[in-house]
């Protein structure tokens, strides 16, 4: 049942081809909001707009790749051609590389800052830029992680993609405050362990650095979390429905986390 009344209002969705994405794109469609279903599979985010038109919501597909600051300036084009306007941008795209520290190298680092932290600075001024010419405020969330407040962890060797996500914190703070005079309000949600291809992947490649059997390092993690259950994409995306939402419209500049508990702060 829709809850936060977001009719009339146009969102971006970055990577909501699958996963956290695709979830947040058919809950705000659900909520009322004219979806864009922006992702670099062009086949995935044509079918997220399928599912979403198949229940009398409004989407459309733009393809997309947030790395390129130029593409990210044509989906907001896109979105306003499609639309008239943009109110809330989601970026929730982003990647997962698996090495300890000592053993990333470049093209790992230099890939994962680029989709996890570049891609949501230049997606964030690209869609701020429009907001601000609109002249009504805006919504921006980040989907950050828990490893953007905590180290993963020794047997967790995620230690780029925590240093992406700390940036993607600093970046939601900062923007939170330079954006605020526009009423741009910028927050992002701190997930933990979520049920989606990402975390099958973390699964796959650490177990095989493990000699373990795959799956194991899923139980493990699941094992850790205080509600005693993997969560959901839907779980994620009932947060950001909420921040996109008038009841959130005092909160700014944070980091909110959505782990079932595992986080302390
Ligand atoms: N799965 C988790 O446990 C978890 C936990 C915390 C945070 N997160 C974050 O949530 C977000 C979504 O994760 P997920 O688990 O749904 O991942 P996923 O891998 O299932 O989906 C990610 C989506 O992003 C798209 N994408 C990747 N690179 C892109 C690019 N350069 N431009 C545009 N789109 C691109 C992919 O095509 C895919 O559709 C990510 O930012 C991730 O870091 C995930």
């Amino acid at each position: 049942m829709p809850r936060y009344e977001l009719d009339g209002q146009v969102a971006i969705v970055t990577g909501a081809g699958r996963g956290i994405g695709r979830a947040t794109a058919l809950r705000l469609a659900r909520e009322g909001a004219s979806v864009i279903v922006a992702d670099i599979n062009e086949a995935n985010a044509k079918g997220v707009v399928e599912e979403i038109e198949s229940t009398t919501g409004i989407a459309h597909p733009v393809t997309v790749d947030v790395t390129i600051k130029s593409d990210t300036e044509r989906m907001v084009s896109e979105t306003v051609a499609a639309f008239g306007k943009l109110d809330i941008l989601v970026n929730n795209a982003g990647i997962a590389i698996i090495a300890s520290l000592m053993d990333t190298d470049e093209a790992a680092w230099d890939t994962l800052m680029n989709v996890n932290a570049r891609g949501v600075l230049f997606c964030s001024q690209a869609a701020a830029r429009q907001m601000i010419a609109q002249g009504n405020g805006g919504r921006i969330i980040n989907n950050a992680s828990g490893a953007g407040k905590v180290a993963p962890g020794k047997r967790t060797p995620l230690g780029a993609y925590a240093a992406s996500k700390h940036a993607v914190v600093a970046l939601t703070k900062q923007f939170g405050l330079e954006l605020s005079p526009h009423e741009i309000l910028v927050n992002c949600v701190c997930p933990g362990i979520v049920d989606t291809p990402m975390w099958d992947l973390i699964d796959r490649e650490i177990a095989q650095l493990e000699g373990a059997p795959v799956g194991s390092v899923k139980a493990r993690a699941v094992a850790g979390i205080p509600v005693g259950r993997i969560q959901q994409p839907e779980d994620v995306a009932n947060l950001i429905a909420y921040l996109a939402s008038s009841d959130a419209s005092y909160t700014t500049a944070q980091a909110l986390n959505v782990s079932g508990g595992m986080l302390p702060y």
